[in-house]
């Protein structure tokens, strides 16, 4: 295709301000996709992604509209998908930012717009669900023209659910966005923006060429690791995928299948080139996906141990930035420590682990990484409570930060601040969108973030506010392990890395759920909780006396046998922790944050 009919776009919302409906429409409109054949959220391929409704994958879509093509990029919406998020934007000359009629701009409808100015996009303002009866078009018109420095009357108003307006959208796409411009003859560089495992068909990549050429049958070179693969088949998606025997010239986006089997050997941000006529300089921008968040996932049932290994080992086929490495925890027995990019993509590892594998998992609470620097100057990465240096050695502690930003209506304030204070946070600033919305800044500790802190949010602001963050380097915090014994034994599972002003909270909270859930012992079991060998709570669990067969007034034999064989299974779920029997569901319940 002539690069100057192409448009590579993307639409940029925040979550549930209704990306896919709209893309779901284009399709339709611009005739993709058949009325028979079209279903909810079309491009939401994974199950569990149209369950929970979010889009954990972009996807790239060619709709032939007014003798053009235009290359329709799906960007992921979550802060856990930032770099993933660039990377698609990378692939684009245009987007489309999507804000709710209803509800206006919210905080990742501005993380994606100055990623998207950053990656110096056409934006295109466009307000959707103006069918909705509580839509305030003209109020937020003004609020999205004063945000991006247009005029009200150039914010287009659509709904993706009817439909309306979204004809003049697409025209507006070819008139408005710039064509891709790159050099024909040069060496292939190609960005790589997505790439997705298939069973059957192995990794597929979507690529957007810049310069030159990639064919068919042709030996491509990834200049990250230098690997070099051949091209089994290129094609486009439209929506289904279709060969292109031509392969893909300058400004075009489509996908390439190479025949290996593991997405981390084709990587988001890389750069493909030819391997006969390469490529002297990368595209800008590429990074490894760098795990944030840090759980240990265990079976419930031990004998589970191979099923997890193997669940994980799948999982990472298709999910680069999922790393992990087997742990051993006297408490839980064997299991792996799993690194995250965020809350959302741990969640989201979980619940694909238990479904889609039928696991039954027990995780320890998230942690986050920690730099130890020691007082003879040698240093550690902590991904892990038990590998906290205990003792008086340690010189300084660092913890990854973030830049979060929260909208909320201008009531909230108060509210707002108050967590974040709570929370170690530092504020950077406050601006009024309009008179009754505002954008706060924070620095806040990550750590702080994974710790419910966004369901603190909402129900302190009645669900209205938003929050985004993006990695904004380390600082130097007081922090200490705090770890819970049970009859003078640390029980590894619930040892944590928390403030020095928190320890305290969290080893009274912590021993008083275990006294809960822990059934009373034939002798008194201690619960303490400790920061290395100074105790800083306690409680006691009473030991039981009366002896269970004493009910049974010796008579009955077969309900004594009765009663016995019950006791034995009970034990089966039980782990033993020095002496003390501790049912599974103890260690279950403990260690969930609700
Ligand atoms: P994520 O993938 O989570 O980012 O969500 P999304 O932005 O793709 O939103 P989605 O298209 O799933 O829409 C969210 C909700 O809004 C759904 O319940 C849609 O039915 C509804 N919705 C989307 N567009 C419109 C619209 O134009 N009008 C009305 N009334 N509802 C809409």
């Amino acid at each position: 295709t002539d690069p100057a009919l192409i448009r590579n776009f993307c639409i940029i919302a925040h979550i549930d301000h209704g990306k896919s409906t709209l893309a779901d429409r284009m399709l339709q409109i611009t005739g993709v996709v058949d009325d028979r054949s079209m279903r909810a959220q079309y491009l939401d391929r994974m199950d569990i992604e149209r369950e929970r409704g979010i889009t954990i994958k972009s996807q790239a879509v060619r709709l032939p509209w007014d003798g053009h093509v235009l290359n329709m990029i799906d960007t992921p919406g979550h802060v856990d998908f930032t770099y993933e998020v660039s990377r698609s934007l990378q692939a684009c000359e245009g987007a489309i930012l999507l804000v709710d009629a209803a509800q206006g701009i919210e905080a990742q409808t501005l993380a994606n717009l100055y990623l998207a100015m950053n990656a110096d996009l056409h934006i295109i303002p466009v307000l959707n669900k103006i069918d909705l009866p509580a839509a305030q078009p003209e109020k937020f018109a003004e609020e999205l023209a004063g945000l991006i420095g247009c005029d009200p009357s150039d914010v287009l108003k659509v709904s993706g659910k009817t439909g309306v307006g979204v004809r003049e959208l697409l025209d507006h796409v070819v008139q408005t966005v710039p064509p891709p411009v790159g050099v024909a003859d040069a060496a292939a560089r190609a960005l790589i923006f997505d790439s997705v495992y298939d069973t059957y068909r192995g990794v597929v990549t979507y690529v957007r060429v810049f310069d030159g050429h990639l064919g068919k049958r042709e030996r491509i070179l990834m200049m990250s690791t230098n690997a070099t693969h051949e091209t089994l088949e290129i094609g486009v998606i439209s929506p289904e995928p279709k060969v292109a025997d031509q392969g893909l010239g300058v400004g075009e986006v489509g996908y390439l299948i190479t025949g290996v089997k593991d997405v981390r050997q084709s990587r988001v941000g890389d750069t493909v080139t030819s391997a006969a006529k390469s490529a002297t300089d990368m595209l800008a921008g590429y990074e490894h996906p760098k795990p944030m968040v840090f759980s240990g996932l265990y079976p419930i049932d031990g004998d589970e141990y191979p099923e997890l290994r193997e669940a994980l080992d799948k999982l990472q086929l298709n999910d680069a930035a999922l790393v992990y490495e087997p742990e051993t925890s006297a408490a839980l027995g064997f299991g792996f420590r799993v690194g995250f990019l965020g809350l959302l993509h741990m969640e989201i590892v979980r619940e694909r682990l238990e479904r889609e594998f039928g696991l039954s998992l027990i995780s320890t609470a998230p942690n986050v990484v920690y730099r130890v620097v020691m007082e003879d100057g040698k240093e550690l990465t902590v991904t892990n409570p038990s590998e906290f240096p205990t003792g008086g050695k340690i010189a300084q502690v660092f913890e990854p930060v973030t830049k979060s930003t929260i909208l909320a209506p201008s009531e909230f304030i108060g509210a707002i601040m108050e967590i974040c204070q709570g929370r170690r946070g530092q504020l950077l600033g406050m601006d009024y969108l309009s008179e009754d919305r505002v954008e706060i800044r924070y620095t806040l500790p990550l750590g702080e973030i994974i710790f419910d802190f966004f369901d603190q949010l909402k129900s302190r602001t009645r669900g209205y506010a938003s929050l985004d963050y993006e990695p904004a380097g380390e600082q130097e915090a007081e922090l200490v392990k705090v770890d819970i014994l049970l009859q003078g034994e640390a029980v590894d599972a619930f040892s944590a890395i928390v403030h020095k002003d928190k320890a305290y909270g969290y080893g009274v909270d912590m021993a008083k759920k275990l006294r809960e859930l822990i059934p009373r012992q034939q002798f008194e079991v201690p619960i303490q909780a400790a920061i290395g060998a100074r105790v800083i709570a306690r409680e006691n669990i009473r030991a039981i006396r009366k002896d269970v067969l004493a009910k049974c007034y010796g008579g009955d034999i077969s309900r004594k046998r009765k009663l016995l064989e019950k006791q034995k299974e009970g034990k089966k779920r039980m782990k033993m922790v020095g002496r003390v029997e501790v049912p599974q569901e103890a260690f279950v319940a403990a260690l969930s944050t609700d």
